[in-house]
């Protein structure tokens, strides 16, 4: 599934259970679970198995991947990443500093938001009008959890970039149903310490086996100055095999 909303220059791995055998820890990780139940120490683990994974096909040999502020992870050397668990799943990214600034997934059941009120809280009225269109039109696919999804990955790769909070109430998705695609604008007023704030977020989406499955990525400053003959780096951080129509 990952590999539908994310490619080169992104390293991913994914799992749809726990590893069969125990997985070592680092201290530095074991420091973070010592009140931890064991289906979050399970989760923990396997969704490291799987950074790990990734970061070994970047070239990184094995370090503690901690969780740092804000339960953000504390990704080794100059690499960036993200990491998502639910319920029969487990994903990670990673790819090089210089060419992905930033990047967040999140796995969801595509299932429908708890109750209306939640759906209030998670999206903003713009959102709500093409949800209940294409509620009605695709019901294959929770929109409103897309929605919510979408935003949590923004927010996995807002806040390494910013150190800031960032409410649902805050950003405005715009989704392609066809392209599988989603633009997050960030609403926030007044000026960042930059003189910006990050955004818009270019994500992608995809649907498949109960779960939806979201990713936005920021590229880098080897991205953006793509150098003559490296197609590696010219491939646009969000990859053309995930935004061909279709319908999931
Ligand atoms: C942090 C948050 C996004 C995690 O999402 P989730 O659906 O609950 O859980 P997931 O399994 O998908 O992701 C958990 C992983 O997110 C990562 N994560 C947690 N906090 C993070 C942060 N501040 N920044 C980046 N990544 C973070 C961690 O890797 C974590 O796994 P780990 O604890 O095993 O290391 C969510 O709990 C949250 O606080 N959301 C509120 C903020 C928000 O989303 N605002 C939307 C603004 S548009």
């Amino acid at each position: 599934m990952i590999e539908e909303v994310l490619c080169a220059p992104h390293e991913v791995a994914e799992s749809f259970g726990d590893p069969s055998a125990a997985v070592t820890l680092f201290p530095e990780e074991e420091r973070g679970l010592a009140a931890a139940v064991p289906a979050r120490r399970r989760e923990f683990a396997a969704v490291r198995v799987c950074a790990r994974a990734a970061l070994a096909r970047l070239g990184e040999t094995a370090g503690p991947i901690p969780r740092g502020t804000r339960g953000a992870p504390v990704w080794p050397g100059a690499t960036v990443g993200s990491m998502t668990h639910c319920l029969g799943y487990r994903a990670a990214v990673v790819a090089r500093s210089a060419d992905v600034r930033a990047v967040g997934v999140d796995a969801e059941p595509n299932l429908p938001l708890a109750s209306e009120r939640v759906r209030d809280l998670v999206t903003i009225h713009q959102e709500r009008s093409w949800i209940a269109y294409l509620s009605a039109a695709r019901p294959e696919v929770c929109w409103d959890r897309l929605v919510f999804s979408a935003k949590e990955s923004v927010y996995k790769a807002w806040y390494p970039l910013t150190g800031l909070w960032l409410g649902f109430e805050e950003v405005r998705v715009d989704v392609d149903a066809r392209a599988r695609t989603f633009t997050a604008h960030v609403l926030r007023s007044g000026p960042s310490a930059g003189g910006r704030w990050p955004g818009p977020f270019r994500g992608s989406w995809t649907v498949r086996r109960g779960l939806l499955l979201t990713a936005v990525s920021v590229p880098g400053p080897a991205a953006a100055r793509p150098l003559p003959g490296a197609s590696r780096l010219n491939r646009p951080a969000v990859p053309a095999r995930s935004i061909r129509p279709g319908s999931p």
